[in-house]
């Protein structure tokens, strides 16, 4: 908790999505707001950074999706006190320049991780199924599926996984053994372990030093013959170079993902069908992934508005 003084203030409560949430969430969000005694705003689907610049001119919060949130937009916005990453990962925005300013972040941990994890599944079954080309694929029962990362997305694809009859294990470093435990999923000991034992990969690692271009060549080359590499990620964590080349090599393998490869073309005229990418990403574009994580943020807001309350905050 932190001490505000400006708990019967109305602030102004600015929704920026570039990709905009499902309609029903916005008004869930703008009932939220206005119930509270602040001010709504929004501004959806905008082109030029300019338009984000203008809009957080006079807001105190805001609430954001895969935006980018850096020290120009918040120097723009000098009434501004807390952004909400309505999602999991918070890459996009600044926290060092938002601790900086004494800006508050926070995002909605869980709430749309059943939406990115039955997307797994989606693509899974358009590829082992031959894109529904009519001839012959595969099935996933009994393959054995590999989570490199056990947070809340992949606990509901191993939830998820568990009814297609899928053997499943999974690699965290920062992942209490219990949890494994509880969600009966096999614990393996190194990301490399994952790669050369299962027939699926699906990564959930977030975006950080640590982890960017981590999924490198030695990773995707240990795979099992016919092996399929999913990314509902982030696209930075792979080595796109690397990946290219290996999946050359290895004719075998595949590569799906709701994120385009930075080189999509190029993905494209060298892998050909082995790669899948989502024209936009679309894991958590379901209105029920809008409503759980927008209306998440809009009560996180006013919670902090009201008594100061930081649950969630991550730039501690
Ligand atoms: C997340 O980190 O929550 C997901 O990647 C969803 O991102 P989006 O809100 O841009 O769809």
């Amino acid at each position: 908790m932190v001490n505000v003084q400006f708990s019967i203030i109305k602030m102004k409560v600015l929704v920026a999505t570039q990709k905009p949430f499902a309609p029903v969430a916005v008004e869930g969000i703008k009932d939220i707001v206005i119930g509270a005694g602040h001010e709504f705003a929004l501004i959806e689907k905008y082109e030029e950074k300019a338009e984000l610049l203008a809009a957080v001119k006079d807001a105190n919060a805001l609430i954001i999706r895969s935006d980018k949130v850096d020290a120009e937009v918040m120097d723009a916005a000098p009434a501004l006190k807390i952004v909400v990453r309505a999602g999991a990962g918070f890459d996009n925005v600044d926290c060092a320049a938002a601790t900086e300013r004494g800006i508050v972040v926070m995002n909605t941990p869980g709430q749309n991780s059943n939406a990115v994890a039955e997307l797994v599944f989606g693509m899974l079954l358009f590829a082992v199924r031959n894109r529904f080309n009519g001839k012959a694929g595969t099935e996933l029962k009994g393959k054995r599926l590999g989570l490199l990362a056990f947070g809340n997305v992949p606990q509901n694809v191993a939830r998820i996984a568990k009814g297609f009859g899928m053997e499943i294990s999974a690699y965290d470093a920062y992942c209490p053994a219990e949890v494994f435990t509880r969600e009966n999923v096999k614990q393996v000991m190194s990301p490399a372990e994952l790669f050369q034992t299962c027939d699926v990969v699906s990564l959930h690692i977030p975006s950080t030093p640590e982890t960017r271009q981590s999924i490198n060549a030695a990773l995707i080359g240990s795979m099992p013959k016919g092996g399929i590499l999913v990314n509902t990620a982030r696209q930075d964590v792979i080595n796109e170079p690397e990946l290219i080349a290996t999946m050359q090599e290895r004719t075998d393998l595949r590569y799906l993902s709701d994120l385009q490869l930075a080189a999509h073309d190029e993905g494209l005229e060298k892998l050909g069908d082995r790669y899948f990418a989502t024209p936009k990403k679309m894991g958590a574009q379901t209105a029920e992934a809008n409503i759980n994580a927008g209306l998440a943020a809009a009560n996180q807001i006013c919670g902090f508005f009201k008594d100061g309350c930081t649950r969630f905050q991550v730039n501690k």
